[in-house]
Order: C-alpha cells, then sequence, then structure tokens
C-alpha cells in the first residue's frame, strides 16, 4: 500500500473566488493558474464543519469538461491530506450533476460508507476547452448545492487564505478503471473508489418510472424519438437508459458521446445552440432530410437541463413543467399518491400557478437557482419545480434532473397512448400540450438575453429600471406612449423572498413589472455568466380564450416585447439592437 506525506503550501489569495448561483466558473486559463483550484478546494474543506471532512466520504466527478481530469487528481491528494476517508469517482471522472445529487443520497459503499458532500466539476451548459469555462461546485449531505451560509464562508476564506493542504507524493489514480485504490497516510487509511458512473442513477429512474410501459411506447413502430446530448456527459445516461434498458433505437441518439470541448458547441439546450435536434424535428430554418420524430429532447453538459420538442413543435419550459405536474399522479407511479406541492421560479411563466390552483396544490414562487427548491423539498413541501432556464425536477433528488424530464414526458405519452398502441394515431407532444392550453388556457412566453454587456452598462439599466418604478403613473404614461394594446401595470417591484422554511430573506431577484391582465416583464442579471453581464428579459402574458391559445407566440407576445425594450431603454444602455439568444 502507497504511504503518503502532508505538504502544507503556502498561498496568497485571487479576486473574485465568489461562487455564483451554481458554484464557481471562470475560464480554463484562470483555474490552471497555479494554487487557483488548491485555493477555493481547500477554502471549501475549511468551511464545511470538521466531520464533513476528517474521515468523511465525498464525491469528486463532473460533466468531462476540459481540466476536470486534472482537477479530479488535485482534489483527491487535498482531500487525503485533509484527512478524508474515502473519495468516489464516477468512471472517468464522469457523473451528471443529478447523478451525483442521487449518488449522494443512495450510494452505500461496500464497507458501509455514505457520503456527505461532493465536489461537482462543471459549468453546466457554459462551453468546454482550453480557451472556455471551467467549473466547481460544492453539495452538501442532502444531495443539494451548498447555502449561502456555506458559499458565503467559501468566499470569505478565500479572501485570507495562507495555506493549503496537499498530498503531493500521492500517485495519480486511474480513473478510467472500476476499483478501489487503498492508501495511507499520517492520518490512516485513504481510499479512492472509482465506480460506474450510471448504476445508482439508473436504479434511482427505475423506482421513480414504469419503464415497462416507456418501453412498450419506444419500441412501437409508431413512435420516433431523437436525444441530443450536445456531447455532454448525459450521452452515458441516455444510452445506458434509453438504448439499453428502455429499447431505443441506438440511432436515436445523436451527440451521445462526451467530449471535454463538447464538440466545440455550445451545450445549452434551447431553440439556438440545440441546432442538429431542431433541425431534425423539423423546427430549424432548413427542412430536415427525414419525417421528423415525434419526440425530441436535449441536454446541457452537466445533464440537468433539458428541452422537450415534438414534431415541428417546441414546449416551453415553463408549459412543461405545468404539465408534468398536472399528469403526474396517473402517468408517474412514484407520485401515485399524489403531490407534496409544486413550486417555480420567479421569472417562469405562471402556467403552473394555473395547475396547482385547479389541483389544490400547495405552490410556491421563489428566487432563481434550484437551492430555493432543495429546502422545500427537505421539508416535505414540494414534489415538482421547475424554472424557465430549462430546469425540470422533482424531490427524487435536489437538482434539477434532465432525464428525468424527459422519462417524466415519455411517461405522459406513454399513459396517454396506453390503449391505442394499435390504433390509427398516436396522441403526440403536441396534443398533449394543446389540450392542456385548453384545460389551463396558454401563457405565451419568451425571453430575450443580452450576453456579454458591458457589466456597468447592464447596471445602469436596471438601477434605472428601479428607479422608474417609484411612480406608477409615470410608468403608465411610458407604457401608453410606446403601445395603446397592452393592460395597465398594477405593480412594479423587485422581487423579494422570505424562505417559509428557514426564513431566511433574498432580496433584489428580479425587476417585476405586473399587468392587469396578469401580462409580466421581468428583468434580471444572470448569475451564471463568467464574463460581463447578461440581461435577461421574460415577457409573459396569459390567454384564457381557448380559441386564442394557438397563435404564434412571438405574434402574441409583440406588442409586449416592444413595450419592454422601450420602457428598459435596452439598446440605448446596451448598445444593442437584437437580444444574442431568443427562447
Ligand atoms: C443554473 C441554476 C438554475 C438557474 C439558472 C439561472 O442553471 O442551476 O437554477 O435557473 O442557473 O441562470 P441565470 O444565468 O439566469 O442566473
Ligand atoms: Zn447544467
Amino acid at each position: 500500500m502507497v504511504v503518503f506525506q502532508v505538504s502544507r503550501k503556502e498561498t496568497t489569495p485571487f479576486d473574485g473566488q465568489k461562487p455564483g448561483t451554481s458554484g464557481l466558473r471562470k475560464k480554463v486559463s484562470v483555474f490552471i493558474k497555479p494554487n487557483y483550484l488548491h485555493n477555493f478546494v481547500q477554502s471549501t474543506f475549511n468551511a464545511l464543519s470538521a466531520d464533513k471532512v476528517k474521515g468523511a466520504t465525498i464525491v469528486v466527478s463532473g460533466d468531462g469538461r476540459y481540466f476536470s481530469k486534472d482537477a479530479i487528481q488535485i482534489i483527491i491528494k487535498m482531500a487525503a491530506a485533509n484527512g478524508v476517508r474515502r473519495v468516489w469517482v464516477g468512471q472517468n471522472g464522469l457523473l451528471s450533476t443529478p447523478a451525483v445529487s442521487a449518488v449522494i443520497r443512495e450510494r452505500v459503499g461496500a464497507d458501509g460508507s455514505k457520503a456527505s458532500g461532493a465536489f461537482i466539476l462543471t459549468a453546466s451548459h457554459n462551453p468546454g476547452g482550453p480557451h472556455e469555462d471551467f467549473g466547481i461546485k460544492y453539495n452538501m449531505e442532502n444531495g443539494g448545492p451548498a447555502p449561502e451560509t456555506i458559499t458565503d464562508k467559501i468566499y470569505a476564506n478565500t479572501k485570507t487564505i495562507k495555506e493549503y493542504l496537499i498530498a503531493e507524493d500521492l500517485p495519480d489514480v486511474d480513473i478510467s478503471a472500476v476499483g478501489v485504490t487503498h492508501f495511507n497516510g499520517p492520518e490512516g487509511d485513504f481510499d479512492v473508489d472509482v465506480f460506474d458512473s450510471t448504476n445508482d442513477y439508473v436504479k434511482l429512474m427505475r423506482a421513480i418510472f414504469d419503464f415497462e410501459s416507456i418501453r412498450k411506447l419506444l419500441v412501437s413502430p409508431k413512435f420516433t424519438f431523437c436525444y441530443d446530448a450536445l456531447n455532454g456527459v448525459a450521452g452515458i445516461y441516455a444510452k445506458r437508459i434509453f438504448v439499453e434498458e428502455l429499447g431505443a433505437k441506438e440511432s436515436s441518439l445523436i451527440n451521445c458521446i462526451p467530449k471535454e470541448d463538447f464538440g466545440g458547441g455550445h451545450p445549452d439546450p434551447n431553440l439556438t445552440y440545440a441546432k442538429e435536434l431542431v433541425t431534425r424535428m423539423g423546427l430549424g430554418k432548413s427542412s430536415p432530410q427525414d419525417e421528423p420524430p415525434e419526440f425530441g429532447a436535449a441536454a446541457d453538459g452537466d445533464a440537468d437541463r433539458n428541452m422537450i420538442l415534438g414534431k415541428r413543435f417546441f414546449v416551453t419550459p415553463s408549459d412543461s413543467v405545468a404539465i408534468i405536474a398536472a399528469n403526474a399522479v396517473e402517468a408517474i407511479p412514484y407520485f401515485a399518491s399524489g403531490l407534496k406541492g409544486v413550486a417555480r421560479s420567479m421569472p417562469t411563466s405562471a402556467a403552473l400557478d394555473v395547475v396547482a390552483k385547479n389541483l389544490g396544490l400547495k405552490f410556491f414562487e421563489v428566487p432563481t437557482g434550484w437551492k430555493f427548491f432543495g429546502n422545500l423539498m427537505d421539508a416535505g413541501l414540494c414534489s415538482i419545480c421547475g424554472e424557465e432556464s430549462f430546469g425540470t425536477g422533482s424531490d427524487h433528488i435536489r437538482e434539477k434532473d434532465g432525464i428525468w424530464a424527459v422519462l417524466a414526458w415519455l411517461s405522459i405519452l406513454a399513459y396517454k397512448n396506453k390503449n391505442n398502441f394499435n390504433g390509427e394515431k398516436l396522441v403526440t407532444v403536441e396534443d398533449i400540450v394543446v389540450q392542456h392550453w385548453a384545460t389551463y388556457g396558454r401563457h405565451y412566453y419568451t425571453r430575450y438575453d443580452y450576453e456579454n454587456v458591458d457589466a456597468a452598462a447592464a447596471k445602469e439599466l436596471m438601477a434605472y429600471l428601479v428607479n422608474l418604478q417609484s411612480s406608477l403613473s409615470d410608468v403608465n404614461k411610458i407604457v401608453k406612449e410606446i403601445r395603446t394594446d397592452v393592460s395597465n401595470v398594477v405593480q412594479a417591484d423587485e422581487f423579494e423572498y422570505k424562505d417559509p422554511v428557514d426564513g431566511s430573506i433574498s432580496k433584489h431577484q428580479g425587476i417585476r413589472y405586473l399587468f392587469e391582465d396578469g401580462s409580466r416583464l421581468v428583468f434580471r442579471l444572470s448569475g451564471t455568466g463568467s464574463e460581463g453581464a447578461t440581461i435577461r428579459l421574460y415577457i409573459e402574458q396569459y390567454e384564457k380564450d381557448s380559441s386564442k391559445t394557438q397563435r404564434n407566440s412571438q405574434e402574441a407576445l409583440a406588442p409586449l416585447v416592444d413595450v419592454a425594450l422601450k420602457l428598459s431603454k435596452m439598446q440605448e444602455f446596451t448598445g444593442r439592437s437584437a437580444p444574442t439568444v431568443i427562447t
């Protein structure tokens, strides 16, 4: 057995190691600076209570992006030096973010050990490669991202750090092969356990969904399916679950081999970046070569996000969570005994609110960021939740879950078609959505993103909008000068949230303009970019009249878009005449 020593290395702080909405994300060129990663990892260990480090089991893995393999070896050596007892690593360093959450909550080691936390190496949907982004975040014992009390401590530690601990002579561990490597250090045994990246997650999915009924759908000659992992980590789960477990054809999978640079693409599942899938589904500028599949879906780099598509049909994430919630009890065995409650983030459309009201469910509106859902779930208040930013999930883990969302949709399709496999035509994704609108009304919805805007200009725009809110009558005057065909603004504020579980208050969570007819304009600065600022503008309009729910969304929203852009003086502040991305 290899015996290692512990070295104390002197270091000095780096500026800007403040974890954002989902951990610390920077260019690879920043992360590879000597001691940069080391400082953050040591600051994290120092922020955790001793029992979560000394003698503890921690998970280290991620979406496989460039620099992950080096980072894993560094973290293993630092974990050993800090007295961690075991490090669990997914084979090849791969674990999706939801799989990490599942592993923390469900996996039991051969010796009965359980993990107390995880370093997740990902920058989610940001591009990867030597010139792109790397990221690291810490998840806690409940499987969810560290709360602000911890991330604040981590940040404070990064500002004062003087030394870190590392077992420099610990040889690199072969993370490509499953198996346990034993070491011995000053504080006793230290093991690195490399395990299959998919087993624990697949087991959990099998316990939630009725795989038999989904299989019937996937093997039906009438059903066609396409899944795009955008060369992120979702590929390994897609192959295992959709193909090996559920009988989908191998050719249903595109970009399902994880790559360090995501094949040069932007691994974000939306209509702009998931180009290949969008074209195949008949939603691109050029017509597809073949008849589009009935169902298509995509994931982001770390597989927590999802996009759901039907043939020539886009399901907005806000509609998706509402539809899953409306059908969950019938279609998904895990929810058979009812939903504890549902939740959405503030900028997400109110489609879920209407379902909650109709079904008499507890409902919560939280700030952007999955951690707010985690608190509700830990308290048993929420079963299903989702965000406009292509995140959907449930209390089976404490992260959003891209593959889960696809399985949820497949379950609903399987349920709606259960007596129909021999019929003329299957009930389609579009049928389900249109039927949902007919029952609950439709929330027309769009989001405009202005990426990499000058940070000072973005702040000024936000300050201007807050200032404007002091007089509603002034706001309405401006609005009416822009358009007369929108209703009155009846409330304007900055969203603030009091967590019903721990009482904590989160301020400045986005600027809202609420209209009399239920329409909303929301302005927020993204918390996940790594360069400049990203302004997000969310535009929503509710239509109850079922004869008017099938309009073109951009057309229906045009008056509100006009108001939003002129009211905010978007072009004046940012110099941009058009958004970078529209979803
Ligand atoms: C991450 C979080 C989500 C959040 C999203 C917002 O994906 O996990 O919970 O909705 O970031 O990103 P933004 O860039 O809008 O702050
Ligand atoms: Zn992600």
